[in-house]
């Protein structure tokens, strides 16, 4: 969600461009194909990005032949890193066996069964192709259930590319859009008792993760759904990005129990995948033997998916959670260091294994309201340039993977990149 453009003058940039000569002529070639050589706008940033060629556990290298420390991890999805054994076995088996077919397969049940014995809330799921898609489906059902048209969803809040939930991650109302403030009780109240009657579902994150890592007040929380439930409106909990933070994701922790929960990312072991899950009563409006919506998708559900999810969900355990948590922590005093040695403001705001970054005294309100985007775009280049990986709006997330040696090389490698950011400042 950054935009402002580079500064074609500065040596962070000429690096740049000198060191990814072949990334360049791989996006001159991808921008005849499509538009702006890309088909994502979050892994699009000035002047081009890098055409990454292979990964390889806590590392990926470019088709120019460097490596880097990925602290992003195709933004908080690939949980175990890159090309994890495990699910590289497993979806290898799967991927010789077949890889969809418009039949049954075991592999969805197994891992369905999984995510329900893990997810509090949740007695059933149907899977979807990404999070957008899960999000689109939990509005449909929210809509067909209550027969209202709108939603209600946090101002800068993200449930995916729907454009009912795109103009409200970017701080805009729309015919079905209504906003309130994260973290706001009483506004969130005051939009269900002016508009109640139209809202069919109310979207939350339990920590805004494309906002910059806001964590909800517990009581916030629990409050909107209790407001939810007062107007007649499905209380949705999109846990795409969560479900990394705990076994159970956010709802165990914070003992709240959402009407349909958006699930995806970490449940798809590095394939495209999304899903809703909620109660047998709620997700029988799928069942075909008394059908209230149509749903389907042709590789919904595909074994090669399930299979990968399944190993992903299964070794994503307890300690895990901790250790990536713990060293997140160590990231996030580093960074602070290092940026205070070279005299750069600099702040964070850090939930779990995630964490984002800014070059202000204190964090804005929002990602999508900053005003440190050139020295972040400037950061965002050096960081590469010194193979270092994150994302061009400054969020990090961690792996299972990455280790302790890691998070060192990868305050070695920021403090080099805050040193040509501050070389280009003074
Ligand atoms: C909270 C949240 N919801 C939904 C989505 C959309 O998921 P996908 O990118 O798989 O469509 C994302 C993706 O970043 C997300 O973070």
């Amino acid at each position: 969600m950054t935009g402002s453009l580079p500064d074609t003058t500065s040596a962070i940039h000429a690096a740049y461009l000198e060191r990814s000569r072949s990334s360049a002529a791989h996006y001159a070639l991808a921008s005849k194909f499509m538009p702006g050589g890309t088909s994502r706008q979050a892994s699009f940033w000035e002047p081009y990005p890098l055409t990454i060629a292979k990964g390889e556990g806590a590392y990926f290298w470019d088709v120019d032949g460097h490596s880097y420390l990925d602290l992003i991890n195709n933004y908080t999805a690939m949980i175990h890193g890159h090309a994890y054994p495990p699910i590289v076995e497993a979806s290898h088996k799967q991927i010789a066996k077949g890889t969809a077919w418009a039949a049954a397969n075991e592999a969805q049940s197994s891992l369905a069964a999984l995510i329900v014995d893990r997810v509090s809330s949740i007695e059933q799921v149907r899977f979807t192709n990404s999070g957008s898609e899960a999000g689109a489906l939990a509005f449909t059902i929210a809509r067909i259930i209550t027969g209202r048209t709108k939603l209600l969803m946090a101002r800068y809040g993200y449930h995916g590319s729907l454009l009912e939930f795109e103009i409200g991650s970017f701080g805009n109302e729309g015919p079905l859009t209504y906003l309130a403030a994260y973290n706001d009780l009483a506004d969130f109240e005051a939009v269900l008792s002016a508009h109640g009657d139209d809202i069919a579902a109310v979207f939350l994150e339990p920590v805004m993760g494309a906002s910059g890592i806001i964590q909800g007040e517990a009581d916030f929380l629990h409050g909107v759904r209790a407001a939810a439930h007062k107007a007649g409106a499905l209380f949705v909990l999109d846990e795409v990005l969560t479900l990394r933070f705990g076994t159970g994701g956010c709802q165990s922790d914070l003992d709240i129990e959402p009407d349909l929960t958006m699930l995806g990312k970490i449940i798809g072991g590095g394939f495209p995948v999304g899903a809703v899950g909620g109660s047998a009563d709620v997700l029988g409006i799928f069942d075909p033997a008394d059908m209230k919506v149509f749903h389907t998708g042709t590789f919904n559900a595909n074994p090669v998916t399930m299979v990968a999810g399944e190993v992903s969900l299964r070794e994503l355990t307890a300690d895990r959670i901790e250790r990536m948590d713990s060293l997140c922590e160590m990231l996030q005093s580093g960074l602070m260091d290092v940026a205070n040695k070279h005299g750069l403001p600099f702040s964070t705001n850090r939930y779990g294994s995630c964490l984002n970054i800014y070059f202000n005294e204190s964090v804005p309100e929002s990602s999508v309201v900053r005003d440190d985007e050139q020295v972040m775009n400037d950061f965002h280049l050096a960081c590469i340039n010194h193979g270092l990986f994150i994302a061009h709006r400054g969020l990090i997330a961690l792996s299972t993977v990455i280790m302790e040696k890691d998070i060192s090389e990868a305050l070695t490698r920021a403090s080099a990149a805050m040193q040509d950011v501050a070389s280009e400042i003074a």
